[in-house]
């Protein structure tokens, strides 16, 4: 256990962040989607101090965080497709999955030891300058611990980590709320590996056609997305149109609850309240308590919201 600092997002803060980076230490960040646990991606021993942390399986990878397209393509090898994307979509919320550049200097714990690696450029202005400031590619899986619900506060994270890492940097509430659009671009043709904060129909429009959902042939799904995942201390039930005794209900556009996603149906407003919801809701809600959500259109950040609520409300193994 050590103490867990909370640093105010100031130049004197990133820096001090940056500092704690490079001996090792693990600091989360905000970025736009959650926050990051993040860590020096070129070192073993910190990037396995990331997986304990979280108490993360280490078949499952961690993304790549760099500070612009020339960084990225230093770590993976990018085809003019994957250059039109990055191009179109970063800094933003995006992750591309690309087969990796050898002697990129990277953990191999970082890959799970995959050929491909999954690289992001963040738009958050702390997670920019943070980058700038380390100079190296950080590995950040959300800083949550393992199969619980993601951070969007640097409450988030150190309800969840405190103890376990050097600091939090505290950037305040993260605007998309959801965590980024998994592109594979790995194989012949584009997979949706996780749906998230760049909605699917963006992706269609740019790269002309459709995308299928799912792991390629050669490749498995995003070894993350295990069914349960998001999980709260309560049970959860979707579609619900009105509480069952003893419910909590979180409700959206007509669907009016004890608390909502949005009460004029927008999409954005939902992504960005979903997780700080499901925790508020789950202290409602108590021990053994039960949690149901309205439904919640599967078109653009909804189907990275259905994703996430499917996966809090799944069996718990
Ligand atoms: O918005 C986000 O993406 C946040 C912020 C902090 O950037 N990060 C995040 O990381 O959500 P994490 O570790 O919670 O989710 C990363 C996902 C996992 O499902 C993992 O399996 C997948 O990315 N992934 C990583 N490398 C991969 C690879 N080479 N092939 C397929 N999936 C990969
Ligand atoms: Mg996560």
């Amino acid at each position: 256990m050590e103490e867990t600092k909370t640093l105010a997002a100031t130049d004197a803060g990133i820096l001090q962040a940056a500092n704690l980076l490079r001996s090792g230490r693990l600091v989360a960040f905000p970025t736009e989607t959650v926050y990051g646990l993040g860590g020096d991606a070129r070192q073993d021993e910190t990037v396995a101090r990331i997986f304990a942390a979280k108490g993360r399986p280490r078949f499952n990878p961690l993304i790549v965080h760099v500070p612009s397209l020339a960084a990225a393509e230093r770590v993976a090898v990018f085809d003019a497709r994957a250059r039109a994307v990055a191009t179109a979509f970063w800094p933003g919320p995006l992750t591309l999955v690309l087969p990796q550049r050898s002697g990129a200097g990277l953990s191999p714990l970082v890959t799970a030891d995959l050929p491909t690696v999954a690289v992001r450029v963040p738009a958050h202005p702390v997670a920019r300058a943070l980058l700038e400031a380390f100079g190296g590619p950080l590995a950040a899986p959300s800083a949550n611990p393992s199969g619980r619900v993601s951070p969007t506060r640097a409450a988030h994270v150190l309800a969840g980590l405190a103890g376990q890492i050097a600091a939090v940097l505290d950037g305040g509430a993260c605007a998309v709320g959801v965590e980024s659009t998994i592109l594979g671009l790995d194989g012949d043709s584009p997979r949706l590996l996780r749906p998230g904060g760049l909605p699917l129909e963006a992706l269609e429009a740019a790269l002309g056609q459709q995308i299928a959902s799912g792991g390629s042939a050669a490749k498995p799904n995003a070894p993350g997305q295990l069914a349960s995942h998001y999980a709260p201390a309560a049970v959860v039930r979707l579609n619900a149109h009105a509480a069952e005794t003893g419910e909590i209900l979180v409700g959206f556009g007509p669907v009016r609850g004890d608390l909502t996603l949005s009460a004029a149906g927008d999409l954005v407003e939902a992504a960005a309240a979903l997780f700080h919801l499901l925790r508020e809701a789950d202290a409602l809600a108590g021990p053994g308590g039960r949690i149901a959500f309205a439904p919640v259109p599967e078109t653009g950040l909804g189907r990275a919201i259905n994703d996430r609520l499917r996966r809090a409300a799944a069996p718990r193994p």
